[in-house]
């Protein structure tokens, strides 16, 4: 695919001490690796450079990331993806891009990754059942591929797809969900750079149970908006379906934006605990777009975010 990141956050923005930081979160994440007890040299494949996106907040284990995951096509259980998901084959991997784009097509994994620079993103995620961690995602934005396919000006929304495949996704074998599994954003929630495609985490490969190889992170968003394991990518006019709101319209909004003040109707928003702080930790107070409001707030102005949740 030609052309290259399109996007002006380069190096040369980022501040010196911004810079610093970062390292020290590297560094930092290279140590939690450590605790985690695997082996090998930390930062060792995908080769990320730090970004001034990335939070401070110390990230969750990889442990702790790959072992307790909401991937329903490999059963409804935390557990179950980390037992059931080495059975999904993630080479060959093609991506369709197609609908209002310039340069539709059947998108290999090099192609999508050639001439892209991999970011590492440490990210907070907040899941609509109330639990959260931190991330440190490896990726790069949405913004960057939509720019290089060409999105034409009618369109609107992107809508996204994972695989259908019943006889490696055991979850896919019941009707669990309406299968496959989609999502979508408003076209400048998707361009937002802090919108990203992710093929790693803690600089190595994606786990399969975390939506190898290739998965969106939205971190302003409920988790479920993060749609894993990406076969197609369309530029539509309309909104697009999106499993979760299709399947219970009343409790699961298509924006989805994390908000404290809005309940899901069978719980509250208000609170979250953190995935590995243990059975007794503390509750955290939730923030608005999961404390990225002075990045996106503005994407909603006029809205009324208790009616379009
Ligand atoms: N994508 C697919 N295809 N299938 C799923 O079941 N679960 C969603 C989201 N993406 C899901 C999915 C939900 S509810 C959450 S919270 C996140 O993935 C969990 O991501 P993680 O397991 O990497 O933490």
């Amino acid at each position: 695919m030609a052309g290259r990141w399109k996007n002006d956050l380069g190096w040369s923005d980022v501040t010196p001490k911004a810079a610093f930081l970062n390292r020290r979160r590297l560094m930092a994440g290279a140590g939690a690796l450590a605790l985690g007890g695997i082996a090998g040299p930390a930062l060792a494949k995908l080769g990320a450079m730090p970004s001034r996106y990335s939070t401070d907040a110390a990230p969750n284990s990889l442990e702790d990331i790959s072992s307790y995951n909401n991937y329903y096509e490999f059963g409804t259980g935390k557990d179950d993806p980390a037992r059931n998901a080495h059975t999904l084959t993630t080479t060959p991997w093609t991506v369709k891009i197609d609908g209002l784009v310039d340069k539709p097509g059947d998108y290999s994994m090099d192609d999508i990754l050639s001439g892209v620079s991999l970011e590492e993103r440490i990210y907070r995620f907040r899941c609509v059942e109330a639990w959260a961690m931190v991330v440190p995602w490896v990726g790069f934005e949405l913004a960057d591929l939509l720019n290089r396919v060409g999105v034409q000006p009618s369109a609107k929304y992107v809508a996204f797809e994972t695989l259908m495949r019943p006889e490696e996704m055991p979850g896919q074998r019941r009707a669990i969900l309406d299968w496959p599994y989609r999502e979508g954003l408003r076209l400048d929630e998707a361009m937002h750079p802090l919108t990203i495609l992710a093929n790693g985490i803690y600089d190595e490969p994606l786990p399969n149970q975390n939506g190898a190889p290739l998965r969106l992170v939205v971190p302003w968003k409920y988790g479920f908006k993060s749609i894993k394991s990406i076969v197609r990518i369309s530029l539509v006019e309309e909104e697009p379906h999106a499993t979760w709101n299709v399947t219970n319209p009343r409790e699961y909004g298509f924006y989805s934006n994390v908000n404290p003040e809005v309940d899901h109707p069978r719980w509250s928003q208000a609170t979250h605990r953190v995935v590995g702080g243990g059975l007794f930790a503390k509750r955290v107070p939730t923030e608005k777009f999961n404390g990225y409001g002075e990045e996106v707030a503005s994407l909603y102005d006029g809205m009324d975010l208790a009616k379009l949740f």
